[in-house]
């Protein structure tokens, strides 16, 4: 596996990003709407085996103070192998410097998080467009 990186987005064909959250499985992602939050991430790491992508992740970011970690995810062909670990560190590299960097993980990937140095927050808060599909996918308490 000689796996090579990039955060250059004229290397992404989105609809093979798309088809990797898919498959992850992180969700239908439109390859539109990827290239949208994307672009508008100050921080991305995408990751190519031969030609092939097969992780992915990005990083929305003000330069000093907040960061956001999002849309993490490696193929499954290649998860288990610590391409994941390498994955948010390189995203945490960029965003180092800044006050907090934070994100909110798909229930039961906690624990990959918290090897990492992620903890829980206390009070972390979240509006949802779909706040009743966010409860029942265990992304938000009762108040
Ligand atoms: C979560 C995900 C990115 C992890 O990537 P990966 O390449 O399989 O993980 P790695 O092999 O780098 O694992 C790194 C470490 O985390 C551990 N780990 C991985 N998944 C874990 C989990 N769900 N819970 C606890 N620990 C986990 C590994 O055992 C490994 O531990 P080690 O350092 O002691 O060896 C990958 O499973 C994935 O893409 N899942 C689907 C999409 C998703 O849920 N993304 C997260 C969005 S919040």
């Amino acid at each position: 596996m000689s796996i090579v990186w990039t955060d250059d987005l004229a290397a992404v064909d989105w609809n093979e990003l798309s088809a990797l959250y898919r498959i992850a499985p992180l969700g239908n992602k439109a390859p539109a709407d990827l290239a949208l939050v994307f672009g508008n991430s100050m921080f991305r790491a995408v990751a190519f085996d031969e030609g092939r992508l097969i992780g992915a992740g990005r990083a929305l970011a003000d330069g000093r103070d907040c960061a956001h970690l999002c849309d993490v995810a490696v193929h499954p062909d290649y998860q288990g192998r610590g391409l994941g670990r390498d994955l948010v560190a390189r995203l945490l590299a960029r965003c180092r410097g800044h006050r907090k960097i934070i994100l909110y993980a798909v229930p039961g990937k906690e624990g990959f998080y918290a090897r990492l140095g992620f903890r829980g927050m206390a009070t972390a808060m979240a509006i949802f467009d779909d706040q009743v599909s966010a409860y029942r996918r265990g992304y938000l308490t009762a108040p």
